[in-house]
């Protein structure tokens, strides 16, 4: 594995597969009353949030934590950033306390990337603009993986506004490194320029694809990113994106509904769709903190994780 993990391309079929077995084998640890494990002791892990995060801010300090790493959590907001301290600056910070990995999501494309050069230890990029958000991507197919099966041949379906996406580019190239065959589903106003090149099909139609789907991935529609009207209406978006209760009702019964969160309820998905048993949204969630301490294990080289209570 190579010593940061900024895109998702980063991973080699043999690496992804490495950080998914070593998910399932923590998932089995974590399953005890103790779910604290010894492997980091000593080494320390700095989360450093940029942009607005719930579930991925907490994951990764939860992950760091059960490997009982010492964990910094810094967010912009209230540090010397709002002064304008530049980020290069904040990483020789970083770099004089010492850290051994460092969690960085910022609203820059490339962040993580010069982050890396500007620091010894390992760099997790954990959403980075438009860009990627790898770790999502590896917990989306330990999701898949533990509902379905070998990814080998499944057939994805990626729903919404992919052109504001970290997820779905970090998505894409993974599973398709995992041997799953992607489709987007978006209108084309909100999808790249450059998707033609990337290692899926493309479709406008939702309808046409969730019979020949067996998970049906669900994308924000980020408001916050948007700084052009990409659609008509939310009710027309909705009306012909969205995974509403008669479409859910349409999938077969073994088919998995995600979405990597926070979700406008009612836009891209119906609350009940959300709540339903086919819908493995709180799972994924759990399966982060899983999937973010074998990322930080084999990045940091822990010790021996130990089948036994130690
Ligand atoms: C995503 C993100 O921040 O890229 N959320 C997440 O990490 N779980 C997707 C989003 O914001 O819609």
């Amino acid at each position: 594995m190579k010593r940061h993990l900024i895109s998702a391309a980063d991973l080699s079929r043999d690496d992804a597969l490495l950080i998914l077995d070593t998910a399932d084998e923590l998932a089995r640890i974590s399953d005890r009353s103790i779910k604290k494990l010894p492997t980091l002791r000593g080494r320390t892990v700095v989360n450093l949030f940029f942009e607005d995060s719930t579930r991925t801010r907490i994951s990764f300090e939860a992950a760091a934590k059960r490997l009982s790493a010492d964990v910094i959590n810094f967010s912009a907001k209230g540090s010397s950033v709002s002064k304008g301290e530049s980020l290069k600056d904040t990483a020789l910070t970083l770099e004089a306390m010492g850290a051994d990995a460092v969690v960085i999501r910022h609203g820059a494309s490339g962040a993580p990337h010069r982050l890396a050069g500007w620091v010894r230890g390992s760099v997790v990029n954990a959403g980075d603009g438009t860009h990627e958000h790898p770790t999502q991507a590896l917990l989306d197919a330990f999701t898949m993986r533990r509902r379905l099966g070998s990814l080998e041949g499944r057939r994805v379906t990626i729903v919404g506004d992919i052109l504001h996406s970290r997820v779905a580019r970090s998505n894409v190239l993974l599973l398709s490194t995992l041997g799953a065959e992607v489709t987007l589903v978006a209108p084309p106003t909100l999808l790249p320029v450059s998707v033609g090149s990337w290692p899926c099909e493309v479709s406008y139609d939702l309808d046409s694809m969730l019979p020949k789907s067996d998970v049906v991935m669900m994308l924000r529609v980020q408001r916050e990113r948007m700084n052009a009207a990409f659609f008509p209406t939310e009710r027309e978006y909705s009306r012909r994106y969205g995974l509403d209760r008669d479409r859910a009702a349409k999938l077969d019964d073994g088919v998995i509904v995600m979405h990597p969160g926070p979700m406008n309820r009612g836009m891209e998905i119906a609350a009940e769709v959300a709540d339903s048993p086919r819908s493995t949204i709180v799972e994924q969630v759990a399966n982060g903190v899983t999937t973010r301490m074998a990322v930080l294990y084999l990045l940091l080289g822990g010790a021996d994780l130990g089948g036994e209570d130690q």
